[in-house]
């Protein structure tokens, strides 16, 4: 996410807290390993991917890579000369490596649609039909097992607009407003340009990729296409609208961020900045509050183009959720809680998109399928991109059926299999604890909060109210007792061991001891149930206080079942001369905010984390744009009293693989199964790709003069054919 579209504001008042020594924040893995639930871990996972569980590394205090701590299985090593940083308009890669633009903003996605130029007009129409704006999550879908790295469906979020480059072509350049009102044409393009793009790619025989412009696969979801709400919240009085009276249906998917995916070959795209599109100038309820729907204006205004003469069924109006009607059938209060979940699509066949909302309703960043075993249920990880927000863990109720498994290429209903896995299930909350270990909270109506009430009475609900659970998901976990993280971005499961990996990017609200809040939403007090903090306390994992580089974490759970787990700290962001640099980063591989992850399988229980930034912090910024790096976890573990896996000891293992353009986030990541070709996005660059006119063309060319920026998809390969990075 660009920071254009960042919210400042913290929206979490509860008191949820805190643990007092930083000294103990720091887990000693040993000391973890020493409680039953270490032991337990280690019996299940067997040992997959769990380097710093053996004995072995206890008792180093160094972390050193050359004595008795190493990993046994030390196959895979990074293969690549770990690269300068760089501040050009250009993306910088290993020597050894190409990189090329594919799919750009504005990419036509059929015939129907001009071709891109750089002074090419955007309308309703073309833009409906053409790549979206601002890449972001991503994910590849095979159309057959032979051709699976060569020929695929790519599945795209186009998160939300640069109205400057969207609006160049206007004279004045930028977004008309007439007396204060958008014109209808110009919201609409705006709505199209948001949402997900589906189109299929292929790689020729000299080694370019290309789309195939008129694939019958090709198409957009965007901010006003018709979903299904599916699971709790579907069909109660919460979600009725003028437009669903029934409370089935909504228009759109917004602002959608990180990505995940299913394992029966679906495509998973997360509303994260959608409460900022809306406006409800009254009637607010607790979870308009808490979510920070505004109470002035949308984001882009789309709420001032209603009443235009061309407007079909509220298009417009529906941004607007302030009650107009006689009830809730008659207006759009309700039509936010319609927004703020994990949407799964079906990148194979046309249906409709399906909003899967026992996953909870937050500003969800992405969704990451645990580790997978026959006959237990299906996990799925999720995290809030909020300062001093939570993260949150789906157990479905079905257990996995592995004939439920993606036949790629093949015709059937695979949306009825994610209703069996992800409408029926249990949604719980992390709790931090300050000696390495950690509890999920399940967000029932029966539990108990930390008060002692039932969850359901504590948020003024029905005994029974599920569907009212989810829509308060926040403040549901505020009343348990959630431990408030420096703004949770992805995730990413060892499919081996089951260890979860997350990004936690920064957070400028995290103090020493918090600070108690005198909460106000736009100048006036507003209700809400908990006492409020204007700054978070810092925790265990969250243990520096005016956060400005963020940190990775890693967890790692018994089974689906168990609501234990243990976490350490992975790797902690900094520049090299900070007097924090906890991990002891250096030139080679110093980053701040970390962002987008990827676990990159590569067989033996061995892989790669692959880590994207989207950094503004000037300590980094200052050397380098926004980057990529990988490590092999199974290369490091955690030294006894050391604050991070990843410490001093650790810097060759850690390495800066790529560099974007300036003004850029590098974001959504994956490789062909054959490891050959590697998928990132160039989210907001400030002037790139340096050809306006061209589609395809090489990345590493460094613009010259001023462009009309697009994001766009970047695949890296080697010049020699071979898998990346080893
Ligand atoms: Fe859209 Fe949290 O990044
Ligand atoms: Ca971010
Ligand atoms: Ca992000
Ligand atoms: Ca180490």
């Amino acid at each position: 996410m660009s920071k254009e579209i960042e919210d400042h504001r913290v929206l979490n008042r509860s008191t949820n807290e805190p643990f007092s020594s930083i000294l103990e924040k720091h887990v000693s893995r040993r000391g973890v390993m020493q409680g039953g639930l270490g032991m337990a871990a280690m019996s299940v996972l067997g040992g997959f991917g769990l380097a710093g569980c053996s004995d072995s590394d206890a008792g180093n205090g160094g972390g050193s890579n050359g004595g008795g701590e190493l990993p046994e299985k030390t196959a895979l090593a990074l293969a690549f000369e770990a690269i300068d940083g760089s501040r050009t308009d250009a993306v910088v890669v290993p020597e050894g490596y190409t990189a090329q633009v594919l799919i750009p903003w504005g990419t036509p996605l059929s015939n129907s649609v001009m071709d891109w130029s750089n002074d090419r007009m955007m309308t309703p129409d073309a833009q409906a039909n053409s790549v979206g704006m601002q890449h972001d999550g991503m994910y590849y879908f095979p159309l057959d097992e032979q051709n699976a790295s060569s020929d695929f469906l790519l599945a795209l979020n186009n998160e939300y607009i640069d109205p400057g480059a969207l609006w160049s072509t206007n004279t004045p350049p930028g977004p008309t407003f007439n007396s204060g009102n958008r014109p209808a044409d110009e919201v609409r393009t705006e709505i199209n340009a948001h949402g997900v793009t589906i189109v299929r790619v292929q790689k020729q025989s000299n080694g370019r990729w290309v789309h195939v412009p008129n694939s019958p696969y090709n198409r957009r979801y965007t901010s006003a296409t018709p979903m299904e709400l599916s699971g709790p919240v579907r069909g109660t009085d919460y979600v009725i609208t003028a437009y669903s009276p029934d409370g089935t249906l909504t228009r759109g998917t917004n602002n959608n961020c990180a990505s995940g995916y299913t394992p029966w070959g679906t495509y998973l795209t997360c509303e994260e900045n959608w409460p900022n599109v809306f406006v409800k100038t009254s009637g607010r309820e607790n979870d308009d509050n808490r979510l920070g729907i505004p109470s002035n204006n949308g984001r882009y205004a789309w709420e001032t183009a209603a009443n235009d003469p061309s407007e079909v069924n509220g298009e417009f109006a529906r941004f607007n959720a302030t009650p107009s009607g006689a009830t809730a059938a008659d207006d759009y209060r309700n039509e936010p809680r319609t927004f703020g979940y994990i949407v799964e699509i079906d990148p194979y066949t046309n249906t409709r998109a399906v909003k899967r909302t026992a996953l909870g309703r937050f500003r969800h960043e992405g969704c990451w399928p645990g580790k997978l075993v026959e006959g237990e249920p299906v996990v799925f990880y999720s995290g809030h991109d909020s300062r001093n927000e939570y993260i949150y863990k789906f157990v479905s109720d079905a257990v996995w059926n592995p004939a439920d498994a993606n036949r790629a290429g093949g015709n059937y209903d695979r949306l009825a299999i994610g209703a069996k896995y992800m409408d029926k299930g249990t949604l719980y909350v992390a709790k931090f604890n300050a000696n390495g270990t950690g509890e999920w909270m399940a967000l029932t109506p029966g539990a108990t909060t930390q008060d002692g009430q039932r969850l359901s009475t504590a948020l003024g609900l029905a005994d029974n109210d599920l569907a009212g659970i989810i829509i308060h998901t926040c403040d549901a976990a505020d009343l348990m007792g959630a431990t408030p993280m420096d703004r949770p971005e992805w995730g990413a499961v060892d499919p081996v061991s089951g260890e979860v990996y997350m990004t936690l990017t920064n957070n400028s609200k995290r103090t020493e001891d918090g600070t108690a809040a005198t909460y106000t939403n736009n100048g006036s007090d507003v209700d809400a149930l908990g006492v409020g903090y204007a700054t978070a306390p810092v925790n265990g994992p969250n243990p520096r206080p005016d956060n400005e580089s963020g940190q990775v974490i890693r967890w790692r759970e018994p089974s689906p079942e168990e609501t234990t787990f243990d976490w350490e700290v992975f790797v902690f962001g900094a520049a090299e001369k900070d007097t924090n640099n906890l991990s002891g980063l250096t030139e080679l591989n110093q980053f701040a905010s970390p962002d987008g992850l990827w676990y990159d399988e590569r067989g033996d229980g061995e892989g790669i984390l692959w880590i994207q930034t989207d950094n503004g912090y000037d300590g980094v910024a200052d050397y380098t744009n926004d980057q990529l790096l990988a490590v092999v976890p199974n290369s490091v573990s955690l030294g006894e009293g050391d604050a991070a896996v990843i410490d001093a000891s650790d810097q060759q293992q850690l390495k800066r693989f790529a560099v974007g353009p300036n003004g850029c986030e590098v974001t959504g990541i994956f490789a062909t199964p054959d490891k050959t070709a590697l998928f990132i996005n160039i989210q907001h660059p400030g002037n790139w790709p340096a050809d306006p006119n061209a589609l395809v063309q090489d990345a590493t060319q460094k613009t010259s003069g001023t462009v009309r920026p697009r994001a766009s998809t970047v695949v890296i390969q080697k010049a020699d054919g071979g898998k990346i990075a080893v």
